[in-house]
């Protein structure tokens, strides 16, 4: 049977893994990974039991080096639209999961690459990590939403210079600017990311998730708007068995049973 070039595996219960598994290429991102991407992102988004999903590339050297530019090369007006609308689905549904999303990076997260793990909700690097949006080494701007989630998450001073200068940026860099959150050793990096997995998975689920809607949504409102939706959020989980647990619980100075309902 041929590899597959996008991996979905439950790790544990309530933690999947989303490998993309094209190391020959860097783990670039065709028109045909993109379309796995979309259909295992779809398989967790409708799976209840979902708690957290981590997403890493194959290999030692790549998380995913970039949209594959051997397949870009020869496209038109049309196809280019096509194929960035491909990619712009595939960074808002796994930006859309109802579940904390973990870009784990091991190496280098170019172009399409540096977006798919803007679209997680943070990024982990290992020290060999490398991240940029070169595009304008290839003649063409950032397609996968580059231009707006890297000004969104390092602001658009440093958003504008890193993507107008093409300039890579190392771990300690990307940790500065706040692109990542961690940076660890190599051979830390996928128990770093199931640690924190197995934290929030033992969390309230509903309260993980009315959280993420909150700081997602919250980012592109005003503030007043934000905090009225924050509101909306924190009343909801008032409705639900694991408010009661979990408060119940916390009196009773035991651990908490959620359900998740
Ligand atoms: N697309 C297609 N193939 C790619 C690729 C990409 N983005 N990146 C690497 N590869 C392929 C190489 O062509 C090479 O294939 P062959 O063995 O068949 O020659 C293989 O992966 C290994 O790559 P290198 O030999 O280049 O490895 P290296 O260690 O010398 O360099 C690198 C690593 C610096 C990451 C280099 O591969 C590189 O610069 N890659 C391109 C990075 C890039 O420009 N990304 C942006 C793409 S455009 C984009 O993403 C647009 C968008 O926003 C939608």
């Amino acid at each position: 049977m041929a590899e597959q070039i996008v991996v979905l595996e439950q790790v544990e219960t309530g933690i999947h893994r989303l490998l993309v598994n094209r190391p020959q290429a860097l783990n670039a991102l065709n028109a045909a990974t993109l379309d796995a991407l979309e259909q295992a992102i779809a398989t967790v988004a409708a799976d209840a039991a979902s708690r957290v999903l981590l997403v890493s590339g194959a290999g030692d050297k790549a998380f995913v080096a970039g949209a594959d530019i051997a397949e870009m090369q020869s496209l038109n007006t049309a196809h280019a639209a096509a194929f960035s609308r491909a990619g712009m689905r595939v960074m808002h549904a796994l930006e859309a999961l109802p579940v904390p999303v973990i870009a784990l990076v091991n190496g280098y997260a170019l172009g399409g690459g540096c977006e798919l793990a803007l679209a997680c909700d943070w990024i982990i690097a290992s020290e060999r990590a490398v991240f940029g949006q070169p595009e304008v080494n290839l003649g063409i701007p950032p397609g996968f939403g580059g231009t707006q989630r890297l000004l969104r998450r390092v602001g658009r001073a440093r958003a504008m210079g890193l993507i107008t200068t093409g300039r890579q940026v190392r771990a300690e860099e990307a940790l500065a600017i706040g692109l990542v959150t961690q940076v660890v050793p190599v051979a830390a990096l996928m128990d770093t990311g199931l640690a924190i997995a197995r934290t929030i998975a033992a969390k309230g689920p509903l309260a993980v998730k009315l959280a993420k809607q909150a700081v997602r949504h919250g980012a592109d409102l005003d503030l007043a708007r934000a905090c009225a939706y924050e509101t909306a959020q924190f009343a909801q989980a008032f409705a639900s068995a694991d408010q009661k647990e979990g408060m119940r619980a916390f009196l009773e100075k035991r651990p908490a049973r959620f359900s998740g309902a």
